[in-house]
């Protein structure tokens, strides 16, 4: 039976996917080329170093390092423009209920990540001190879909990864969960995230029951 679970932050948690998006394109668009929604979902759960080396292939584009640098300071600056003015009303809906129910039954869950900025927005959500362990960005050295982040946070948590749930709106995500022998739950399109064990369009569709089944059983 499965014990523990881990949350992804970005498109899970919170909304905040949609904020990388208007910031990378911005940078594109500043830079004169422009990319899709579903070019987009590519860059969900990749690093900021990697998500900037994708976007710039789109554009048959290359940068000295320092100009990298600066394209991605500059990016994650508008990015926290979006993110400053957030509060616990971004949670996305259906969350609380699901954190609420684990906290309450004692069972651990921790936040795996690959945000830099992931301990900042999770206390603008007053969410920090809710989780038993925190691994983000700022912690691994291999991005998403390598499974290091949840391998971390799995032991972290004191959890065989077999017996960890992973929630993920990304596509490297879900492949992480995958690889790390960890039961994933993908939140999003069900077309994009057929590689999850389960699919869900959001977290109000999630019913304590099948957290309950999870609890109960393997898989
Ligand atoms: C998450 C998001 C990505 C983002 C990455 C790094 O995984 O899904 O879109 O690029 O975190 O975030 P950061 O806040 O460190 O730039
Ligand atoms: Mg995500």
């Amino acid at each position: 039976n499965h014990k523990a679970f881990i949350f992804d932050l970005d498109g899970v948690i919170v909304d905040t996917a949609k904020f990388h998006f208007l910031a990378w394109r911005k940078l594109a668009n500043d830079l004169g080329f422009d990319f899709t929604e579903e070019q987009n979902e590519q860059l969900k759960g990749v690093s900021r170093v990697e998500s900037l080396k994708r976007i710039l292939k789109w554009g048959n584009m290359e940068l000295s390092e320092d100009e990298f640098q600066r394209q991605m300071a500059m990016k994650n600056e508008n990015y926290l423009s979006y993110v400053n003015e957030m509060d616990d009303n971004e949670i996305l809906p259906g969350v609380r209920k699901v954190l609420d129910y684990l906290t309450e039954k004692n069972i651990p869950f921790a936040l795996g990540s690959a945000s830099k900025n992931a301990r900042p927005i999770l206390k603008k959500l007053n969410l920090y001190d809710k989780f038993d362990a925190i691994v983000d960005g700022t912690d691994v050295s291999k991005a998403k879909p390598d499974p290091e982040v949840f391998l971390i946070a799995a032991n972290k948590l004191n959890t065989p990864p077999h017996q960890c749930v992973v929630f993920e709106d990304s596509v490297a995500g879900v492949q992480a969960a995958n690889i790390g022998n960890m039961t994933s739950v993908g939140i999003g399109d069900s077309d994009v995230l057929n590689e999850a064990d389960h699919i869900f369009t959001d977290f109000t569709e999630i019913k304590i029951e099948f957290i309950e089944n999870l609890l109960r059983k393997e898989n």
